[in-house]
């Protein structure tokens, strides 16, 4: 459920890569509980946000707080810690390990809020193997993924590689989950189960959400506010239907499927 306490407030952030400024001047605001889009033509700078928010780089400018904590500077595992997890755009799982492992890997990074622990009746800290063994299946079955616990992550098809990055951040117990194009590769039928689950972690887990999305049926179906990037900058920001009938919306995605 959405709130009005403010989660993530980022203000006036960018970064410079030599010539080129990748964001510029980004104002975003999420409240708790929220599930924002962050949309955009390619090279708009989406991933870069992203990289931004979870330290990978640090800001040239602006500043990003979490919670009224600053952001900035701090290296990503500290960010994960404070409540930050994400997916990648290009499917990051440790392909050698077992789906399990994969999973249980994240709870050495685990966010020390306790939204997770309370609704699983667990305490913060799990007093073994066992505990973090169940509930790391516990998320899996969220994913359909219990029945391939010790499978090789590399050998599970696409879409399930997809769902089980999203489960192993997760894990990381977050308060803001950060998803890079997770519908990318998917089919229909995929996209669709996928647009279900993320509404359903997010009532389930309290979760705030910012998702990347190029599938525009996926983001104007679940999204309820978005933000529009077009080389490094806002250049809109509205509900589904206000960000579809804009001018500059439609400008910048000339050539470009909006529908
Ligand atoms: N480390 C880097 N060094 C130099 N340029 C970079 C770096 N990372 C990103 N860029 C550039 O920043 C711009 C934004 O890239 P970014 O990957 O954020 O776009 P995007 O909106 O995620 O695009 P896509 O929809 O294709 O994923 C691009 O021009 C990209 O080449
Ligand atoms: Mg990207």
């Amino acid at each position: 459920m959405t709130t009005n306490k403010l989660l993530l407030k980022v203000e006036k952030a960018g970064i410079r890569f030599g010539g080129l400024q990748a964001v510029s001047d980004v104002n975003l605001e999420l409240k708790q509980g929220e599930l924002v889009g962050l949309i955009g033509p390619n090279g708009a700078g989406k991933t870069t946000f992203f990289n931004l928010l979870t330290g990978v780089y640090v800001p040239t400018e602006g500043s990003i707080e979490l919670d009224g904590d600053k952001l900035n500077g701090l290296a990503p595992f500290k960010i994960t810690r404070k409540g930050i997890s994400r997916t990648f755009q290009n499917i990051r799982l440790f392909g050698e390990l077992s789906v399990l492992d994969n999973v249980k890997v994240a709870y050495h990074s685990r966010a020390k809020h306790s939204i997770l622990s309370s609704i699983f009746r667990l305490p913060h800290h799990f007093s073994g193997e066992k505990e973090m063994e169940e509930q790391a299946i516990e998320f899996l079955k969220i994913f359909k993924l219990e029945g391939f616990l010790h499978e090789k992550a590399k050998n599970l098809p696409y879409g399930q590689q997809r769902r089980l990055e999203i489960a192993r951040a997760l894990a990381a117990n977050p308060k803001l989950l950060l998803l890079d194009e997770p519908a990318a590769g998917m089919n229909p039928q995929e996209t669709h189960e996928l647009m279900n689950l993320i509404s359903f972690i997010r009532e389930r887990f309290s979760l705030t959400v910012l998702l990347i999305e190029h599938d525009m049926l996926l983001v104007m179906g679940v999204c309820e506010r978005i933000y529009v990037l077009d080389h490094g900058q806002l250049i809109a920001q509205g509900t589904p239907q206000e960000i579809r009938n804009n001018p500059k919306v439609i400008e910048a995605y000339l050539g470009e499927e909006v529908s």
